[in-house]
């Protein structure tokens, strides 16, 4: 019997993008429960929330105060509980994001930490350690933070005298926790079991796989950290640990880790006694060619049959630049954790569209669990030409300039092409600006149009549905001409074939009924360039 999450459709909600409920410019938890028939409407399984905890927003919302509140900006626990139980009345599955590598520095924690000065308990729960050179001058390590600048931050010791430095993977505002203490994981178990107790189905576990880190903080060549993750590394304990707890809940509760390793090394963290599935990020950075996107899809199946997880399928999130304006310039998300791009003046958006479409085909069609990010159903495109005074992202912030950031793909959506901030808000001064371009992007815009995206999300959501062979089929791959990719996915006497076309010529398709195409096919039933279709197998 296959779990829910298994072959699940999973839409993420970017809180304070999705819809202002109260006109103060960010969106909220009552504004994704207003919403909640259109995320029903488009047929996915499952929603994964961005934060919403209380927090000073330093990293939007990433840098929590407060594991077990609901920020007021976003609204309240009796408002997080109506969405759970609005979202449950309609068969979705909530699923939440949890940040356990580093709290805010208005966290409790911290602050009693600062307070409580050198060699104190309340130290031993972040890393602070001493400075190196003259009075401890110099930061302990040459460690530079994912954000830019060090990793490293000083603070006054009680006396008021030049103190220790404490350790930040990310901006100074978030200190990492020091996860080989034992307070740390009880308190991760009691933040785990408070959510789970109010009904959550699962988590998104945030930077999964830093957690411990090397304390001998030595230096590096190229000035990045060193995190162990191997199978000896500590790390795996705690996921074992979680594991169980998250066990003794009825339901199926599950988890999906974040990590950027390389594919091996992900899988560990999806072994059958730690967590359930992996951000699939081989297949976000997967460049618009079929050899790889190939090579993606292969490479991820086969490091996850090691450990008998399934695979998820993801083209985008809230850290990387909209897929439109990936498929469109070519741009290459290798290496990037933070792509501090700007589209500008070569991204053919019409075209990254049509490959958008393209890649929701591909996407829906695999076996495994699958994620949407909100407004990818829409086509939306990257915005990057945000001026300087309304950027938000920390990374900008730390390397003064030089990386624009990820506002661009966190634009607020467009729900009424005509209406006041594209009906996102009932104010014009939305936390980030709502782009003129997204008018005619409007869901209400898209829901009459046939040949809209939203139209096709919704069209191959419900095959995929009424397909078992899509969601769990075994995949063979078929022969193809160069820069076609061609598969077939059979289950229980049913086998569907996938063509997505790559290259610049159209392409021939197999015998059989068309039951999906993203572009219309010629009048010699020839498959245009950019485009992807599915034939029934006779
Ligand atoms: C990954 C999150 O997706 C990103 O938005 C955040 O900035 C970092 N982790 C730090 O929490």
């Amino acid at each position: 019997m296959l779990r829910w999450w298994e072959d699940a459709v999973f839409y993420q909600v970017y809180p304070r993008s999705f819809r202002d409920s109260n006109g103060d410019g960010i969106g909220d938890l009552k504004g994704i429960t207003k919403q909640l028939d259109y995320i029903a409407q488009l047929g996915v399984d499952a929603l994964w929330l961005s934060p919403f905890y209380p927090s000073p927003q330093v990293d939007a919302g990433y840098d929590v105060s407060d594991y077990c509140d609901v920020d007021p900006q976003f609204g309240t626990l009796a408002d997080f509980d109506e969405l759970l139980s609005q979202a449950h009345a309609r068969g979705l599955k909530v699923t939440i994001d949890i940040v356990p590598n580093h709290c805010s520095n208005q966290h409790p924690w911290f602050l009693a930490a600062v307070a409580a000065g050198r060699g104190s308990a309340e130290r031993a729960r972040f890393h602070f350690v001493d400075g190196r050179g003259d009075n401890g001058n110099e930061p302990p390590s040459n460690w530079t933070s994912v954000f830019g600048g060090p990793s490293w931050t000083r603070v006054p010791e009680p006396d008021g005298s030049p103190g220790q430095w404490y350790y930040h993977l990310f901006a100074a505002e978030q200190p990492d926790f020091n996860w080989e203490h034992p307070d740390v994981l009880a308190e991760f178990e009691r933040i785990f079991r408070f959510w789970l107790d109010r009904g959550v189905d699962g988590f998104r576990i945030d930077v999964s796989d830093a957690l411990i880190k090397d304390t001998s903080w030595t230096d590096t060549e190229g000035r990045w950290p060193l995190i162990p993750k191997d199978d000896s590394c500590g790390v795996h304990q705690i996921y074992r640990h979680l594991r169980r707890v998250m066990d003794e809940y009825p339901g199926d509760r599950m988890a999906v880790v974040e990590t950027g390793a390389s594919d091996d090394i992900v899988a560990l963290f999806i072994r059958p006694d730690e967590m359930h599935l992996a951000f699939n990020f081989r297949f976000v950075k997967a460049q618009w060619s079929a050899k790889d996107f190939r090579a993606a899809i292969e490479e991820s199946l086969a490091a996850n049959v090691a450990v008998g997880a399934p695979t998820t399928w993801v083209s985008e999130n809230h850290d990387v630049t909209r897929s439109v304006t990936r498929y469109g310039s070519n741009l290459n998300l290798e290496g990037a954790y933070i792509p501090g791009v700007s589209g500008g003046a070569d991204v053919d958006v019409q075209r990254g569209r049509l490959r958008a479409r393209a890649i929701a085909i591909l996407l829906l069609s695999l076996p495994g669990a699958v994620y949407i990010y909100n407004g990818q159903e829409l086509g939306l495109h990257n915005i990057d030409d945000l001026p300087d005074d309304v950027i938000q992202d920390p990374s900008f912030f730390r390397t003064q300039g030089a990386v624009r950031g990820r506002d661009g793909c966190r634009i607020p959506l467009p729900w009424v092409h005509d209406a006041t901030a594209a009906g996102f808000s009932d104010t014009e001064t939305t936390w980030l600006p709502v782009s003129e371009s997204y008018r005619s992007l409007a869901v209400d815009q898209q829901i009459p149009d046939a040949n809209s995206m939203l139209t096709l999300y919704r069209d191959m959501v419900a095959l995929r549905k009424s397909s078992p062979a899509l969601r769990h089929g075994r995949l063979e791959w078929t022969d193809a001409a160069e820069g076609l990719l061609t598969y077939e996915v059979s289950y229980e006497g049913e086998t569907l074939a996938v063509v997505v076309n790559f290259g610049d010529e159209p392409a021939g398709l197999p015998e059989g009924p068309v039951l999906m195409m993203s572009s219309p096919l010629d009048s010699s039933r020839q498959l245009p360039a950019d485009a992807a279709a599915i034939v029934r197998k006779f």
